[in-house]
């Protein structure tokens, strides 16, 4: 079965929604989400939105904020369009009715968040702020904006010569493949978090839009920078779940089972340093057999002001009462992603990526806390605005079409269980990395027809399969950057090389199907304007 729409957004998160509602009326807009509309990582983000409101901040705050998070590896462009645009977005929001939380004065009530200068970060319902942005975009949505769910895309569809996308292929629910065509693809995938056993992320959030977009050519870039969240709750040797950052912005401190507090004498910010850094002291104590707890002793209405996590407490057989909860790293957010330009686009013609499948350059090598659900009110806003001036060009399905030689389905018994590759993963490319683990790791998926997976059809792969091929593509590439990049850098620590290295700054690792490259682009790193 096939069908035509003129904007096609795979994806049903903040980024997604905030791009659908800012499309032309006149767009047939469709959304094809793998789950249900209020599945997605952003439904669930218990942090909230940075944004410059306070007159007191200003952009170049919050600019030095993030570079300084995210080790100097940015645009300085884009970071710039992110603080600006993204408190006009918020702004915006705020004038549609947006039920940010406020104080007994009326005001906005701004939070703190780690390796943040000031307080700017607006939430709604406490611990639910991803849940009400979710909720108010999709109220928003105009008519024109057709929602698609359970169906998952699997492959685009190219042109003959590969140069331009002209659609996707989809996995249905009950396993039936539907071809739909488009003049816009736009990636609104999320991360890649659930390539790793302990994660914050929903278990089906494992990269499938920069696998997709990796296999029909477009770059990738900086997938050695996954983020890990420092505290996801730990009960029965397993995370559970987020206890955002904000618990320790209002005064929630990090002690192992002596009461000793961790992050003294660490980092001048305590409690409320970078994540790369709070993660692996976490990590550090945990390895040395210290169970590692949030004192949240001293923040008064706990409950109240966060039910999320109060919930998850409950369901877990956690006491909040007691007032130590405990906590262990996990993944949380690919700073990488697929190589976009200020407007979405990537290398292929008429495909874009927004949010956290796309790797603009605004978070470096580490993103600050709470930039994530502004990256996607931020972008998918720009990107629709370009798409609305772009010509209308139809019919797409009558075009020759590219048709894989060779399909991928013979060669099934290669693809590894999610487990064992979540496993594998964590072991070679998780917090801390050797070059020998991740030589070894990368040998061991080479073995598995690794070079078939990236360039062969995916014809007769059922949904699980396809998922299995897109974590093991992911898994390879972040490997590889990782693998690549000689020094530790923001979220990227290597044991064997544990310094920053002035020879790797500015520098990214840019992958294609066909080439591997080192090089200098958009991240030119210009201190002068920085500090300006
Ligand atoms: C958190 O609430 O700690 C997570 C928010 C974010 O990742 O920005």
């Amino acid at each position: 079965m096939t069908r035509q729409a003129n904007v096609i957004i795979i994806g049903g998160g903040v980024a997604a929604l905030q791009m659908a509602r800012h499309l032309r009326l006149q767009y047939h807009v469709m959304i094809l989400t793998k789950t249900s509309i209020r599945e997605s990582n952003s439904y669930y983000a218990q942090g909230g939105i940075a944004a410059v409101i306070d007159k007191e901040d200003s952009f170049t705050a919050h600019a030095n904020d993030t570079y300084s998070a995210g080790r100097y590896h940015h645009s300085v462009q884009e970071v710039q369009c992110l603080v600006e645009e993204g408190a006009l977005a918020v702004k915006e929001l705020l004038s549609e009715g947006f039920p940010a939380d406020k104080s007994a004065n009326g005001e906005i009530s701004l939070g703190l968040e780690g390796a943040h200068g000031a307080k700017r970060i607006v939430h709604a319902g406490g611990d639910a702020t991803g849940r009400h942005t979710v909720e108010h975009l999709l109220k928003s949505l105009p008519e024109n904006v057709e929602i698609i769910e359970h169906e998952m895309a699997a492959e685009i569809i190219l042109s003959s010569d590969r140069s331009a996308c002209c659609g996707v292929k989809t996995i249905g629910k009950d396993g039936t493949c539907k071809n739909y065509f488009a003049q816009h693809i736009v990636m609104a995938t999320g991360g890649a978090g659930a390539l790793y056993p302990f994660t914050s992320n929903q278990q089906t959030l494992i990269g499938d839009g920069i696998a997709m977009a990796f296999r029909a050519g477009a770059e990738v870039a900086d997938m050695e920078f996954m983020q890990f969240h420092p505290t996801l709750l730990f009960s029965q040797g397993e995370t559970k779940g987020l206890v955002s950052e904000a618990v320790r912005g209002d005064g929630g401190v990090l002690v192992n089972e002596a009461g000793k507090r961790l992050m003294e004498g660490v980092h001048p910010l305590k409690d409320l340093a970078p994540r790369h850094i709070t993660a692996y002291e976490i990590y550090k104590a945990r390895a040395r057999g210290e169970e590692v707890y949030i004192d949240i002793r001293k923040i008064r209405r706990f409950k109240e002001k966060y039910p999320t996590i109060t919930a998850l407490c409950r369901r877990n057989g956690l006491s909040i009462e007691e007032g130590l909860l405990p906590v262990a790293p996990g993944s949380h957010f690919l700073m990488g992603g697929i190589v976009v330009d200020t407007y979405g686009r990537t290398k292929v013609k008429g495909l874009y990526a927004i949010g956290e499948t796309a790797c603009t350059g605004v978070h470096g090598a580490n993103r600050l806390a709470s930039n994530s659900l502004l990256e996607g009110l931020v972008y998918g806003k720009r990107t629709a605005h370009f798409i609305n001036h772009s010509p209308v060009v139809v019919p797409l399905e009558d075009q020759p079409l590219f048709k894989y030689e060779e399909q991928i389905n013979g060669k099934t018994s290669s693809l590894l269980s999610k487990e064992v590759l979540q496993q594998s993963t964590m072991a070679a490319a998780g917090m801390i990395r050797t070059g020998s683990a991740l030589k070894h790791h990368l040998q061991m998926l080479e073995a598995l027809d690794m070079k078939d997976f990236m360039q062969k059809g995916i014809d007769d792969l059922s949904a699980d399969e396809a998922e299995r091929l897109f974590m093991q593509i992911n898994s390879y590439l972040i490997s590889r950057a990782a693998w690549l990049r000689t020094e530790s850098r923001g979220a990227h620590i290597r044991s064997d090389y544990s310094e920053e290295d002035r020879n790797w700054s500015g520098k990214q690792i840019i992958q294609t199907i066909h080439a591997t490259q080192i090089r200098r682009s958009f991240y030119e790193w210009n201190q002068a304007r920085v500090h300006a």
